[in-house]
């Protein structure tokens, strides 16, 4: 007779393996901002979850709906109950990522928002990039090993044939709680080899992690880092326009519809 390790480690691969080659059904979409989100809402015709999934008091919004026999969800940390302002940064987007993977056990995260570009690495204002991997810029911690756990890397699902179907550039994505760069920062994100730069990524990367949840991330370039603007400056000046060019790439027959009748599988290892 197998000892009981043996059956329970079968077990959990066989569910593992039936996971992977089961149709994605249920979408879950992080995006920081209103502004950035209501493009994606209005698209897929979401509505605003009145019961929400969360616990009362918290200001995080969830909206949801059916397109394509995929449940799609779009989850924001909503405004900040004292400024008023989006509740952007890595705090609020852990928090909201970990409340909606309990609560609504999505079988993929899409992480979609905006981001600085470095044009020294071929980013451009308005280009929607995928991300290839992700990882914290501002988490400095110089003692071995600490400094690898600071620096918190994670792969983005391998998504190849996504990538040449919807030809989206992609890039290594460092994140950090700054929507400038200081000359710190600016290091860490050339150490990370990255060509953008947002302030949510790696924390979603991170909570999806510890869930084992496959999580993308696609980001529109609304500024360029080491360009001439000052960031803020041409970040607003840009959001707009920029964020209506997310919205395509997440909606319009583009991402989203491609995953339906996708399987996790599928989708991390086919070239057709
Ligand atoms: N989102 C948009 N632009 C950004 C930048 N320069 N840094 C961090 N997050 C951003």
């Amino acid at each position: 007779m197998a000892p009981h390790g043996d059956k329970s480690h079968a077990a959990e691969e066989a569910a593992v393996s039936q996971a992977e080659n089961s149709p994605i059904s249920t979408i879950l979409i992080v995006i920081a901002m209103q502004t950035e989100a209501l493009p994606v809402v209005n698209k897929f015709q979401l509505t605003e979850d009145p019961h929400s999934a969360f616990p009362s008091g918290v200001p995080w919004v969830r909206y949801h709906g059916i397109y394509k026999d995929l449940h799609i969800n779009v989850v924001w940390p909503g405004k900040d109950l004292s400024l008023g302002v989006d509740s952007v940064g890595t705090i609020s987007a852990s928090l909201v990522t970990y409340a909606s993977v309990q609560a609504l056990k999505p079988d993929l995260i899409i992480n979609a928002g905006t981001a600085g570009g470095f044009k020294a690495k071929g980013a451009g204002i308005g280009d929607v990039f995928l991300a290839s991997d992700v990882a914290f810029h501002d988490r400095r911690i110089p003692i071995p090993v600490f400094d690898l756990y600071g620096v918190g890397l994670r792969q983005a699902c391998s998504t190849p044939k996504l990538l040449k179907e919807l030809n989206l550039k992609v890039g290594k994505l460092s994140t950090g709680d700054s929507l400038d760069m200081c000359p710190h920062d600016e290091a860490s994100i050339t150490a990370n080899d990255a060509t953008i730069k947002d302030m949510e990524g790696a924390a979603v990367a991170y909570v999806a992690d510890i869930f084992k949840v496959p999580t993308i991330f696609v980001k529109a370039v609304t500024d360029i880092v080491d360009g001439e603007k000052p960031t803020a400056e041409e970040f607003l000046q840009n959001l707009a326009a920029v964020t209506a060019a997310l919205e395509q790439s997440v909606t319009q027959a583009k991402i989203i519809t491609w995953f339906s009748g996708t399987s996790l599988k599928q989708l991390t290892t086919m070239w057709f």
